[in-house]
């Protein structure tokens, strides 16, 4: 009699398990059908080769100018870049002597110095954003325009707190 209790118990469980589970949605999930699927067709000229940063790089150092005009929504704007991408690196003073930076040789230029501030910003441009040396080329994580402005307040002095 106990024997088939315990049956009647099993023979529940395993029925609840069966129509419980959604077999035939799980067997046919994207999971399981991956190789099934056709690589689709990809149209012709579908990689840019112009426009966006490839101008940019094309167009070399000398030809960048700054679009922003110096002042104060292009400090504020140059402050929040150099923030968010430069500090660790370049320190709040600019001399180069952050935490980050101290990993690299050469350490981080000081951007304060004659041989930063007596290239153009078309110059400074082209290095930040394609990388220079031991630089990271950061054109891909900022906007160009978050560029321009670091480069207009780095031209400030007062920029940098002692
Ligand atoms: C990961 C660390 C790192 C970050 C982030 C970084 N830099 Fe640098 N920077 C360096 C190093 C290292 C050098 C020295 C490179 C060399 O001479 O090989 C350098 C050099 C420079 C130079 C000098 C280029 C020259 O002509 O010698 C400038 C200008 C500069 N960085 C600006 C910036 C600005 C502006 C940012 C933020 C938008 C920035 N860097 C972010 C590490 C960094």
């Amino acid at each position: 009699m106990k024997d088939e209790r315990w049956m009647l118990f099993v023979f529940f469980m395993v029925g609840w398990l069966v129509i419980g589970c959604d077999y035939a949605r799980m067997t046919s999930d994207e999971a399981h059908d991956t190789y099934e699927a056709y690589f689709p067709i990809m149209p012709q000229d579908n990689v840019s080769v112009s426009g966006g940063t490839t101008a940019l790089r094309q167009a070399g150092p000398d030809a960048l100018i700054n679009p922003l005009k110096e002042g104060g929504p292009a400090i504020a704007a140059g402050r929040a870049g150099y923030a968010n991408f430069c500090v660790h690196c370049h320190g709040a003073r600019g001399d180069g002597r952050a935490t980050v930076g101290q990993s690299f040789a050469p350490l981080p230029t000081d951007l304060r110095s004659e041989r930063v501030q007596s290239q153009s910003d078309g110059e400074l441009f082209y290095k930040i954003g394609f990388g220079y040396e031991r630089h990271p080329p950061l054109i891909h994580s900022m906007m160009e325009e978050d560029i321009w402005a670091v480069i207009i307040l780095m031209r400030d002095a007062s920029s940098f707190h002692e």
